[in-house]
């Protein structure tokens, strides 16, 4: 606990995991979206500075740089939670049921259920973004086997890793929309402030994430 109004949520080390994630995705997405070829076809390295958007050479070298920096994050992520045994952001029990009351409770029927840390959507939420970078990074790494000299992977194989790839690129992109998405409703404006500060405040966790708060008192 941090001082009299506000909780500490996220330590620096975590929001600097998260903005990594966040800056080499989008890095991903632009550089994946611009080899397709899109950004030759749509005239985007026509506008000024963005020449190089239409060099296979640049962009591919740009998807390989923001992938080493998102395996990076993802693998410190995935050990330090494990060390820690922070399991917060798992899937339990119920969490269906309990992601729709929250989201009836949001439409003025029924009371909010206690929170732990996160609500129950967030933890789906989780997942359903967890197996979306995981298919991502199996078939990348795929990719990249594929683009030493002295391998031959088949072609259908290699088919389905370009399929795969693709579709975990618009899971991605629709979890993100999404994940703004919830940053747009106001009951989660509180929220927000924790990936920046790290901070949340003391009375918004006491309502809303009492499971949160108790254990914090013990
Ligand atoms: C959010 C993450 C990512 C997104 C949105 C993304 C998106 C894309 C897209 C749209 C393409 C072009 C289409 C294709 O050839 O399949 C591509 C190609 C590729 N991606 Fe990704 N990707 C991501 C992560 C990764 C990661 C983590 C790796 C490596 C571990 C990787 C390795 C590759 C490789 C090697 C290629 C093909 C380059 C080539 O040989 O032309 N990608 N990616
Ligand atoms: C590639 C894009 C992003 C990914 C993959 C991502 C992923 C995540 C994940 C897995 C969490 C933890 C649980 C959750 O709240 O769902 C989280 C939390 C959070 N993210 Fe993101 N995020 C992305 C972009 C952003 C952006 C652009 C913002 C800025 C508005 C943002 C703000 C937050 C905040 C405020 C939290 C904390 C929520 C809480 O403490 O409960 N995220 N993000």
């Amino acid at each position: 606990m941090a001082n009299k109004e506000k909780i500490t949520r996220h330590s620096p080390l975590v929001r600097l995991i998260h903005w990594s994630v966040v800056f080499s995705t989008f890095t991903l997405i632009l550089s994946g979206m611009f080899q397709l070829p899109l950004a030759k076809r749509y005239f985007i390295d026509q506008i000024p500075g963005l020449t190089w958007s239409s060099n296979y050479r640049v962009t591919v070298m740009l998807h390989y740089i923001a992938a080493l920096v998102l395996l990076s994050a993802v693998s410190f992520h995935v050990v330090y939670h494990l060390i820690r045994k922070e399991f917060n952001l798992l899937p339990r029990k119920g969490d269906l049921r309990e992601s729709y009351l929250i989201i009836k409770s949001m439409f003025g029927f029924g009371e909010e259920p206690k929170s732990d840390k996160y609500l129950a959507e967030q933890r789906l939420a989780y997942v359903y973004m967890a197996f979306s970078f995981f298919l991502i990074i199996v078939t990348g790494i795929i990719k990249i086997i594929k683009n030493l000299p002295s391998v031959t992977l088949s072609d259908g194989f290699l088919d389905w890793t370009t399929n795969i790839h693709n579709l975990a690129t618009f899971m991605i992109i629709f979890g993100i929309i999404a994940h703004l998405g919830a940053f747009v409703i106001k009951a989660n404006w509180p929220l927000l402030p924790s990936m920046f500060t790290g901070k949340v405040d003391l009375e918004y966790v006491k309502h809303r994430h009492s499971k949160w708060y108790e254990k914090l008192q013990k």
